[in-house]
């Protein structure tokens, strides 16, 4: 039996770019390297941060997850499954399991359906509740468990806040008892009380029902809030993971420093951290050999140009990718 919920290992997603401009005058196919090689893993019930600039990949890993894009290569296990060799069979059981709460809870909801047929719909596909009855009951009380009541069954999404559309979105996730929720950016687009709130939410549903998260965000705030343990993203690359506290505290790598830095400081007695990045962000359209980094890192050296470094172990849960710390 696997220690691991959700085991991810060597994912990798490469976007063919044939048919961009670029490629077409270079007369040669150019490959975007969304997710690149990257391994992780979630323990039953807890909640890992996947953080990271715009375009890192976190949306690319949550799709490749949840089966709604097939991977390069690398491998997916949920517990003791494989699930890139499940039987098409089994895969409405992973459905069920694994669900996905998005940013914009308003494009993922029907206008023209009522919050009671929108809710209704997995309880339909899944076959959880028969007849009237019983699906109007289940509704109910998914509602209550998101904090909304029975008031809100026979209306639009239209009429909801964007807080209460995020609460509907989640009480169609949890339609299904799920035991794995994906939550991109769910807090994104909500103002920052309404944020507290549903985040709360989604804390008080993982107790509640033993859930295990993988929640992305951009805004550290947001991942340093809801996180047990966080995974850092770079350009396709995970470069460092580590409990909440060693990521925020005791940071290794230059980009989570470099990341941190960008936080205003809660605390004005502390350091900011030294690691000053320069230029942009890397490319993921074919990357040079090395660490992403490179170009950018004012600690790097040769090797860094020629090899990509591997997430070490430092100790605990630390692990860091780069050749110089
Ligand atoms: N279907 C696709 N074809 C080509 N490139 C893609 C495709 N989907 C994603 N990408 C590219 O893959 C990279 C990673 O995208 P992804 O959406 O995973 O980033 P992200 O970390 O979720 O960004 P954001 O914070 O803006 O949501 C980006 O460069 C994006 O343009
Ligand atoms: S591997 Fe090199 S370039 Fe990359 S972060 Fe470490 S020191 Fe910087
Ligand atoms: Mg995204």
């Amino acid at each position: 039996m696997s220690d691991y919920f959700l085991e991810v290992k060597n994912l990798t997603k490469h976007f063919p770019l044939n048919n961009d401009l670029i490629s077409r005058l270079g007369g040669k196919t150019r490959t975007l390297k969304a997710v690149d090689d990257i391994s992780f893993f979630i323990k039953p019930g807890e909640t890992l941060g996947l953080v990271g600039e715009s375009g890192c990949g976190k949306s690319t890993t949550a799709r490749l997850i949840t089966r709604l894009i097939e991977p390069s290569s690398g491998s997916i296990y949920l517990k003791d499954d494989d699930l890139l060799s499940l039987p098409p069979e089994r895969m409405l059981d992973v459905r069920k399991t694994v669900q996905l709460v998005f940013q914009d809870p308003y494009s993922s909801l029907n206008p023209r359906k009522t919050i009671m047929q929108i809710l209704s719909r997995p309880l339909e596909v899944h076959n959880l509740a028969k007849g009237w009855t019983a699906k109007r009951r289940h509704v109910l009380h998914l509602l209550r468990l998101v904090g909304l009541g029975v008031e809100h069954a026979d209306r639009y999404p239209h009429e909801f806040s964007g807080g209460q559309r995020q609460r509907i979105a989640i009480a169609r996730a949890l339609a299904v008892s799920p035991q794995l929720i994906i939550g991109d950016e769910p807090v994104s687009a909500l103002d920052v009380s309404i944020q507290a709130q549903i985040l709360n939410l989604f804390r008080e549903l993982q107790q509640e029902f033993n859930l295990t998260y993988l929640f992305i965000a951009h805004d550290l705030s947001v991942i340093r809030h809801i996180s047990d343990r966080v995974a850092v993203m770079y350009v396709g690359k995970i470069v460092e993971t580590g409990t909440v506290e060693t990521i925020f505290e005791n940071p290794k790598h230059p980009y989570t420093h470099a990341l941190l830095m960008a936080v205003p400081h809660a605390d004005p007695l502390k350091p900011p951290p030294r690691l000053t990045l320069q230029g942009e962000l890397a490319t993921p359209v074919d990357p040079p050999p090395g660490c992403r980094l490179y170009g950018r890192c004012p600690i790097a050296t040769d090797i860094c140009g020629e090899v990509s470094p591997e997430l070490i172990g430092r100790g605990g849960e630390h692990y860091v990718a780069c050749h110089n710390i």
